[in-house]
């Protein structure tokens, strides 16, 4: 730890795609700073790298590509006249083809650290006080005290354990360790039918494993959109998931090398035998022992730190970033967008609010689901007057061309001013086409706009202009509901 300096300009605690974010735009306004990470790094030398290249959800995305490489090689090329014979999957190879990548990803951070001159060490960091934090070396052998003149909390978030399903990490996993599976379960149970647990279950079930996902919700994506949700069911039941809604686990065994769950719905109480379990039953902040009791910092009985809107504590130049509070969605962007954001602030530059409205969500399912803005279910609820244009990606050319015909594209807008409301997308490449949306948004857009946007013929992106279209009955593609 002697590298270290006493007194920081800044001191950003964790390394996450926040605390990243954050120190290395504050490196950038030239103010001296230490980011501090206490992950394990195993077999990776370098500790940063190892840091950030936990981001689960880049490894959910690169394994992803893989399992659907191997569903299209197996299931799809022949339409394509393309004849591949004697498929097989090397699992170790695959998993290390993630991890490699995210190593690669992690070491061009590192490389971006340095360039900047951040200090960086892999130690358990506390806050003592509003200027002065106190570092535990690895082994615990050493502490250190070391000044700045401003503290960021950006420690993001751990998945919760819940008592009815201990992780072992040999038979039931976490989100991460989900990620790293040494061979295909043959039968494969997901505890939790939201985010998470989707995308695990479109790696694991396109991979081979008989995947059954059990959510106490009896709603299916409470939180998206009703319609997408519906279609997102829909076709995720046809891909061969298993999707048991009201069921509510309330324990688990481990019984001859299987995993025996228990869970109730409103038949009674069923059992199932599986080989793993992946527990995705949320995340909480990583707020324990950050601060020390006299420190006084402000958090929620739930560990999220209280913040005003520009992500103040009650700490006077302490700040908390990302997962650590309940400002936005627990979501890798928002938390990036608030490390820029704080820096902005500490070091005096202009710099406008998050807008917490306008930040994009999506879930990396294939297809992909992602939205902006509002819901249709909660506009009306809100009572507002909304006008809304559908486009199915059957009917856009390019989805036909690709086979890949799922889902739709659907624009909401204010009927009285025809500002865009919120997006919403399920079909291949959600994730890319909702950044117009964001964009329009970001504008207060309209649907005109949108429909007067000339997009590349063929695209994907044609249905957004196709669904603002057809707000106003004048969609090209969209086939006029008087003629159905
Ligand atoms: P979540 O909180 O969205 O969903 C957890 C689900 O587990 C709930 O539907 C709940 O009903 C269910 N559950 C809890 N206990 C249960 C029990 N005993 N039996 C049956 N069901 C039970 O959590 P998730 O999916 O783990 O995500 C955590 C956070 O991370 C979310 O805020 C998510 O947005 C964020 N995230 C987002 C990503 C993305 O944008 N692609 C990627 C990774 C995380």
């Amino acid at each position: 730890m002697s590298k270290l300096k006493a007194k920081y300009d800044v001191i950003v605690i964790g390394a996450g795609p926040s605390g990243c974010a954050c120190a290395i735009r504050c490196a950038q306004l030239g103010l001296k700073t230490l980011c501090i990470d206490n992950l394990e790094y195993g077999q990776n030398k370098d500790s940063l790298s190892a840091a950030f290249s936990n981001a689960a959800c880049l490894g959910t995305v690169t394994l992803l590509e893989s399992a659907k490489l191997y569903d299209a090689l197996r299931n799809d090329i022949n339409s394509h006249g393309i004849y591949a014979e004697n498929i097989s999957l090397n699992l170790p190879q695959m998993i290390k083809r993630k991890d490699r990548i995210l190593v690669e990803i992690a070491q061009t951070v590192a490389k971006i650290f340095r360039n900047h001159k951040i200090d960086f060490i892999n130690a358990k960091a506390k806050l003592l006080d509003s200027k002065i934090i106190e570092i535990d070396s690895k082994d615990q052998s050493s502490k250190q005290k070391i000044n700045a003149k401003y503290i960021v909390l950006a420690a993001e978030s751990t998945p919760i354990s819940i008592p009815c399903a201990p992780v072992d990490n040999e038979y039931i996993l976490d989100s991460i360790a989900a990620l790293s599976l040494r061979e295909i379960p043959k039968r494969l149970a997901i505890l939790g039918a939201s985010v998470i647990g989707l995308e695990l279950a479109g790696i694991w079930n396109r991979l081979g494993a008989d995947t059954t996902l059990l959510d106490a919700q009896e709603t299916f994506l409470g939180l998206s959109d009703h319609q997408i949700s519906r279609e997102a069911y829909k076709v995720f039941t046809e891909q061969g998931l298993e999707l048991r809604l009201g069921a509510r686990v309330i324990s688990t065994k481990i019984i001859n090398k299987k995993v025996v769950i228990e869970y109730q719905d409103s038949d009674g109480t069923h059992a199932i035998r599986v080989d793993k379990l992946i527990v995705a039953s949320g995340r909480k902040p990583n707020s324990e022992n950050l601060s020390a009791p006299e420190a006084n910092l402000l958090l929620d009985e739930n560990g999220y730190i209280h913040v005003n809107e520009n992500c103040r504590t009650n700490l006077p130049g302490v700040y908390a970033i990302g997962d650590l509070t309940l400002l936005g969605p627990m979501l890798a962007h928002k938390g990036m967008a608030e490390g820029v954001f704080v820096a902005e602030q500490i070091a005096g530059v202009h710099s406008s609010p998050i807008n917490y409205n306008i930040i994009p969500n999506v879930i990396y399912t294939e297809p992909e689901i992602a939205w902006v803005g509002q819901t249709e279910q909660a506009l009306k609820s809100l009572g507002n007057a909304i006008t809304v244009g559908i486009f199915p990606l059957s009917m856009n050319p390019r989805a036909k061309s690709a086979k890949i015909t799922n889902g739709m594209v659907k624009v909401i807008a204010c009927a009285k001013s025809d500002t865009i409301l919120g997006v919403h997308i399920i079909g291949i490449h959600a994730s890319e086409l909702i950044a117009e949306a964001v964009l329009a948004m970001e504008f207060s857009a309209s649907s005109e706009d949108l429909a007067r946007t000339i997009h590349s013929q063929p695209s994907f992106t044609e249905a957004i202009g196709e669904a603002s279209l057809s707000i106003k009955n004048r969609g090209l593609y969209s086939i006029p509901k008087n003629f159905i």
